[in-house]
């Protein structure tokens, strides 16, 4: 079977798993040839893709991680907001992968737009529980952190549907409406005698950042427990990896990406690490182009840490990218290229009606500015400014931009000075800041906290990360 992504579906073709619908009930039983009406539907309904069968990958299997009976369970216990069946379901997830080699983590998530929270929830309980295998977990604590993965986003049922789905930029009032969730799903869980108290914190810290500007309780990462940073990063994962109705989704490597530049800041590092261990970055069935030009289908993923799959080529050659002889040649998911760019462009359209973002960005250092401008430049208007008082007399002169990103070591005025007084003057409009610096010491950053940022970035950055960053801001889709 191969994964073909929904745009590219034909009639005839032939679906090689069941196919369910928003209800979480089977709609196409697999081995079915699709019509122009379910291939309608299919992209109706927001599935990114699904696998078919033919000829070309006849001999690539994939097995979904859990059995579409539990899926759809899962599934059904969290619509229902049933607290004590999602503690029994838990309990099976964890049963049916402990223990299990070679567990297949493929695209196949049964995720539409209208069941985005309760698959999203399945989605993390898998992964969760894969992720504390790979810590060497007892039964009895992934049971625990299954559970709490599973019910972690329950809360968000109690916000209103047009904040939830809402396909562009929050303000800052709907935000904060958002982030409650958060308490919400404590909220539901926090006088049961059923529910232990790890599973109870972990679900209220799972948006805590190690550096203690998450949220609701701004924790530090000393102070969170396994659970937490686990829950954190997993969910992080699959929010970015899958599609919803307010984002597409990201390849898994500029997710991963985007994981590894947060660590430290926002990620375990320890739980990225072992995470990837478990998710694929060219998941099975899936069309790969290759630097010397040839294309084939991703069979197996056996080699160093996903990095090196075996690939089947279109005449038949089988190349296992892990040998050493193979080494020199890379990897370009072809689709997922062509699909984030289409993607990029609707979503921006989406956002503001191709509206062009403007940022300002503040930096006393030519070569700074320079790369900024390399990096950020033709998809934003950018304004640079070299220093403090430049960047104030432009905020006082002319319409407001979009968001601020600060250098905090600049002479005369620095960069938490210059932060203030825009804050000052702009009472009027909320603009998103966002500190990229050298610095991170503690009295600088805790300066800065006080200031609420939207975010903090040490150098040396990801471009990736900062990129995924400002996206993340301007696209209001923040975690
Ligand atoms: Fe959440």
């Amino acid at each position: 079977m191969r994964y073909v992504f929904a745009k590219d579906l034909q009639p005839g073709m032939i679906l090689a798993q069941e196919l369910l619908d928003s209800k979480g009930r089977v709609m196409v039983e697999k081995e079915s040839s699709l019509s122009e009406f379910i291939i309608k539907k299919i992209n109706k309904d927001g599935y990114d893709g699904v696998y078919i069968q033919d000829e070309l990958s006849s001999d690539i299997c994939i097995e979904s991680a859990l059995g579409i009976s539990l899926w759809i369970k899962a599934m059904e216990c969290v619509r229902l907001r049933n607290i004590s069946q999602c503690k029994n379901v838990a309990n099976e997830i964890v049963e049916s992968l402990y223990g299990r080699k070679d567990i297949s983590l493929d695209l196949s998530d049964f995720r539409t737009n209208e069941n985005y929270i309760f698959a999203h929830s399945v989605n993390v309980a898998v992964l969760s529980c894969l992720v504390g295998m790979g810590f060497g977990m007892e039964v009895e604590e992934l049971y625990n952190l299954t559970f709490a993965a599973l019910i972690h986003d329950l809360g968000k049922l109690d916000i209103s549907e047009e904040i939830r789905n809402k396909a562009g930029r929050l303000t800052k009032e709907e935000f904060q409406i958002m982030k409650s969730h958060a308490e919400l799903s404590y909220e539901l869980i926090k006088d049961r005698s059923d529910v232990s108290a790890h599973v109870k914190k972990a679900v209220r810290s799972h948006h805590e950042n190690v550096d203690g500007s998450g949220y609701p309780d701004g924790i530090l990462g000393d102070a969170q427990s396994i659970f937490t940073k686990i829950l954190h990063v997993v969910d992080v994962y699959d929010a970015l990896v899958s599609r919803s109705p307010y984002k597409r989704p990201y390849s898994p490597q500029e997710t991963i990406e985007y994981l590894m530049g947060g660590c430290g800041l926002l990620f375990a590092q320890e739980v990225v690490s072992t995470l990837i261990k478990f998710v694929p970055m060219y998941p099975k069935g899936t069309e790969v182009e290759l630097s010397d030009g040839r294309s084939g289908i991703i069979v197996e993923n056996t080699g160093i840490h996903n990095l090196r799959p075996v690939v089947r080529l279109y005449d038949s050659t089988i190349l296992d990218l892990a040998k050493p002889e193979h080494f020199n040649t890379t990897i370009q998911l072809k689709n997922y290229r062509r699909i984030s760019e289409k993607y990029e462009w609707e979503r921006k359209e989406m956002l503001g009606n191709g509206k062009r973002y403007r940022i300002l960005i503040v930096d006393d250092m030519r070569t700074n500015l320079q790369m900024m401008q390399d990096m950020l430049g033709e998809d934003y208007d950018l304004i640079l400014a070299k220093s403090g008082q430049q960047a104030i007399s432009y905020i006082d002169k002319k319409d407001l931009p979009d968001l601020i990103m600060l250098d905090i070591d600049m002479p005369e005025m620095d960069g938490i000075e210059t932060a203030c007084q825009i804050r000052m003057r702009t009472e009027h409009k909320y603009i998103p800041i966002m500190f990229v610096t050298s610095l991170c010491d503690k009295e600088t950053v805790m300066k800065c906290k006080s200031l609420n940022p939207e975010s903090y970035i040490v150098r040396p950055y990801k471009p990736v990360y900062v990129r995924t960053e400002i996206k993340r801001i301007l696209g209001g889709w923040g975690h």
